[in-house]
């Protein structure tokens, strides 16, 4: 093939995967729900984010697996699994998902390493880096009594891993529990994180090359004890869905909005609407995935945990569209109908 042939069949492919979309009409809708691979076992991946690159859907999840107990002395309801690492399945449309294994696995064994199956990983979230080539993972790592509040990194050439574990920060000395990592149309990324005791939300601006916090943060929606942070944009705002703090009990969501993601943010009403909406339809936010941004789709990815059995936890996934009064999340539609 000469190089001029070569170089347009490469930029046709670039514009091909760019603009895939997805059917909106024709998205996997769960409310509280099992989620099955192509091969019928169980997908494992809760607080759950996805990376979607080159045409492809890549979903990260924390596996449970194993007895859930009641860490005793604690005066919430800490309730645990070991930590079994972080699973990747892939998938072209959202519905026929692929186990590509174990992207990260724990040590154990190993009570002094971040990654050992005593302790905490939870909310893995990928971006990729263009200039590095690499895949960045951050994670919340945490004791069993989660004092230890810190934001853990790995990598990884492939998107499916190995990823490698860098070790954990808590950014500009502060700490990071429940939270996520916005990568922006220019490039920037931002690790979102619950911090100050979960009192205070953070953002931080990482690095250029992602696997570090800079120096530039904001505290955002200070004193409202808001986790479980998802962000997206649409058109030129930043959104935030965020649940409160009540442990694995589900509660009201809210959203936010800003014009910059180091803010300022400005908390505004619940975006679920439906029987049980004041309750996050029992579950709790994790991501939010632009399904066609241009037109205000999303698909919006929550937990309906199970605390007395963390393992059989289970999976809402309902559209989020944009419209003039903000983000709204109904209830579960049937499958085959259009979101008007
Ligand atoms: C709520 C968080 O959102 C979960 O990720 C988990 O950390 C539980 N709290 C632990 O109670």
């Amino acid at each position: 093939m000469n190089r001029c042939l070569a170089t347009l069949l490469l930029i046709f492919t670039t514009c091909a995967l760019k603009a895939q979309v997805v059917d909106f009409s024709k998205l996997p809708l769960l409310q509280g729900e099992t989620l099955k691979d192509n091969k019928g076992a169980a997908i494992n991946a809760h607080g759950a984010g996805i990376l979607f690159h080159n045409g492809v859907y890549y979903l990260y999840g924390e596996i449970k697996k194993g007895k859930t107990w009641l860490v005793p002395g604690q005066s919430w309801e800490d309730y645990r699994v070991p930590a079994g690492g972080i699973s990747c399945y892939s998938s072209r449309d959202l519905v026929s998902w692929k186990y590509e294994g174990i992207a990260l696995a724990p040590s154990t064994g190993n009570g002094s390493s971040d990654i050992d199956t005593g302790r905490v990983i939870e909310r893995p979230k990928v971006i990729y880096n263009a200039v590095t080539k690499q895949f960045v993972m951050w994670m919340h790592i945490d004791t069993r009594d989660y004092a230890f509040a810190r934001a853990g990194v790995a990598v990884s050439n492939s998107p499916t891993g190995p990823f490698v574990y860098r070790g954990s920060i808590r950014p500009n000395g502060q700490m990071a529990r429940d939270m996520t990592v916005f990568k922006d149309d220019d490039g920037k990324a931002y690790l979102i994180y619950s911090s100050e005791n979960n009192a205070t939300m953070q953002v931080c601006l990482l690095s250029t090359d992602y696997l570090s916090p800079t120096t530039r943060y904001s505290r955002i929606l200070v004193n409202r004890s808001r986790e479980a942070p998802a962000m997206f944009k649409y058109g030129k705002k930043y959104f935030l869905i965020t649940s409160a703090c009540t442990g694995w009990s589900p509660n009201q969501a809210t959203y936010a909005v800003a014009e910059r993601p180091l803010g300022p943010w400005k908390e505004f009403g619940n975006p679920c609407r439906g029987t049980d909406a004041d309750k996050t339809f029992y579950a709790q936010s994790t991501y939010v995935l632009p399904v066609d941004a241009a037109k205000g789709q999303y698909l919006f990815l929550a937990d309906k945990w199970n605390k007395l059995d963390l393992e059989r936890s289970t999976y809402t996934w309902l559209p989020l569209q944009m419209t003039a009064d903000g983000p709204v999340i109904p209830a579960k539609l049937r499958a085959s109908a259009p979101l008007r």
